[in-house]
């Protein structure tokens, strides 16, 4: 029987490549985004190799939007095998004493709360299943300190706690929860920002000891092998994957 991931933030970035690599091995795929456009074109792209896939538009940061692509799942392939809980975004960049308390709410509430509920829901269905393995979204701004991206750095930071937390909880009910710490991923968000400023990239690379920005095929692989059974004793961990680059920190 063909194992069901769920991916949020499926539309675009990371969660596109993994939902693709997923799909290359035969995974279904439930692709979870607020991107109704990207998401259903991520579909259609998983339909092509002949694997089955069903688009959910959520916002990760609602709760019932959660439960919704939760059960949708359910309805759809029955099990969920793998959850990808990836949805998250950055932020203005601003010094955090300029940054708005809205802003400050809204980054929280996508990439913390909407992790946490991610989490809880899914979590949930697969105690229930008898295991299921996790990857968490964490940042190289969830290992190490950065300037301009206090909330962000935060969030990364509790996407941390949340994942060491949960194997201590739950691993003796086969669940495994790891987190992936990409540094900076040449993702169309960062390639777009990284065109209207060319000197921003180069300062970037020159901060890399590879001196280049990684790929969304790259962490893609790391995330599809924590996600299946050729990971089955690692749990728990977070494995950077930014070419050296908080290995220098
Ligand atoms: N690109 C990088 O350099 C980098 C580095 C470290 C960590 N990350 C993390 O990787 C994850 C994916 O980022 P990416 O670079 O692929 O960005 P991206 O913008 O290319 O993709 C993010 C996707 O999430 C979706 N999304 C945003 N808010 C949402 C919400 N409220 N509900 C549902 N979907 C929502 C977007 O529509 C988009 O399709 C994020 O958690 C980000 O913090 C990215």
């Amino acid at each position: 029987m063909s194992h069901t991931a769920i991916v949020t933030g499926g539309g675009s970035g990371l969660g596109y490549a993994t939902a693709m690599l997923l799909a290359e091995k035969g995974v279904q795929v439930v692709v979870v985004d607020i991107d109704e456009a990207n998401g259903q074109k991520t579909v259609e792209d998983i339909e092509k190799k002949g694997v089955k896939a069903v688009f959910v538009k959520a916002d990760v940061a609602k709760v019932e939007d959660v439960k919704q692509y939760v059960q949708v799942a359910k309805d759809t392939f029955g099990t969920i095998d793998y959850f990808f809980n990836n949805a998250g975004i950055s932020g203005s960049g601003q010094p955090f004493l300029n940054t708005d308390v809205d802003e400050i709410e809204q980054i929280v509430g996508i990439n913390m709360l909407g992790a946490l509920y991610g989490m809880r829901f899914v979590a949930e269905e697969m105690v229930k299943n008898g295991g299921g393995s996790i990857v968490n979204t964490a940042s190289s701004a969830g290992v190490i300190g950065q300037s301009t991206v206090v909330t962000y750095s935060a969030t990364k930071h509790g996407i941390v706690g949340m994942t060491k937390s949960m194997v201590a909880e739950y691993a003796k009910d086969g669940l495994r929860v790891n987190a992936v710490a990409p540094g900076p991923t040449e993702t169309p968000m960062v390639k777009k920002y990284f065109e209207a400023n060319p000197q921003m990239k180069e300062s970037a690379e020159q901060g890399i000891p590879q001196k280049r920005l990684g790929t969304p095929e790259e962490v893609a692989e790391l995330v599809v092998f924590l996600l299946t059974s050729k990971a089955a004793y690692i749990n728990g961990d977070v494995i950077r994957i930014d070419g050296g680059f908080t290995s220098t920190k």
